[in-house]
């Protein structure tokens, strides 16, 4: 079952993403969470799944080990690549992935993260089983989404969830095999809409093999 996601939308969106400066400081404080709460080392394989831009894995990548920033979108996959190529980075590489649809790839993965990308795909249950399925023993799954909100988060025209309640979201993770689940409050994001400023809190969810 496809995501939500229209890929035009975020080829057209890819050369300016990096431009909004919340969205880059939102990169740089998950990632320091991540590191906070799951302590990953330099053997640490990661894929960041849905990385757009890569703001995630980039942030990430002190931290870790080997990096791969996954996507389905042409425009977000050639900035990712422009990035590897004038970073002095050796083990970051990309592709393009949508397990929704893919088959599983070969590689399993210590750390696979989601940032604002879970909210986008239709088939929750699936795509937390493929993730499950792509991480080595001992993974460990973190999403970055948001909060449920009232839609009022994304302007353009949008047809994915609008947030997630945390409690039926952990069944869903724990029926999907993992062995435990908690969440964190890592974030608020701030948007002015209809003239007014609205706040939307974020969670960390961490999920443990
Ligand atoms: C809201 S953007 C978030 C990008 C990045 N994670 C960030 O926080 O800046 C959602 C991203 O998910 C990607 N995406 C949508 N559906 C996908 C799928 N089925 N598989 C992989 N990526 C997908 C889009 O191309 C887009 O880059």
């Amino acid at each position: 079952m496809p995501g939500f996601g229209t890929t035009g939308d975020y080829d057209e969106r890819a050369a300016t993403w990096d431009d909004e400066p919340d969205r880059r400081a939102r990169s740089q404080t998950v990632a320091r969470r991540i590191n906070d709460l799951v302590g990953p080392t330099p053997a640490t394989r990661v894929l960041e799944y849905g990385a757009g831009t890569g703001l995630l894995g980039f942030a990430l990548k002190p931290f870790v080990g080997h990096m791969t920033l996954a996507d389905i979108s042409e425009g977000m996959l050639a900035q990712v690549q422009k990035k590897i190529a004038a970073s002095e980075m050796t083990d970051v590489e990309w592709r393009r992935l949508d397990l929704t649809t893919d088959p599983l790839p070969a590689e399993r993965y210590d750390l696979i993260c989601l940032q604002l990308i879970l909210h986008h795909i239709m088939d929750t249950d699936q795509i937390l089983t493929a993730l499950r399925a792509c991480l080595a023993p001992g993974g460990v799954l973190v999403v970055a989404d948001m909060d449920l909100e009232d839609g009022s988060f994304h302007r353009e025209a949008y047809e994915g969830y609008f947030g997630f309640e945390r409690e039926p979201l952990g069944e869903k993770v724990l029926a999907a095999g993992f062995a435990s689940v908690e969440f964190d409050d890592v974030l608020t994001v701030h948007k002015v809409r209809g003239g007014v400023e609205r706040e939307y809190p974020m969670f960390l969810m961490i999920a443990r093999t």
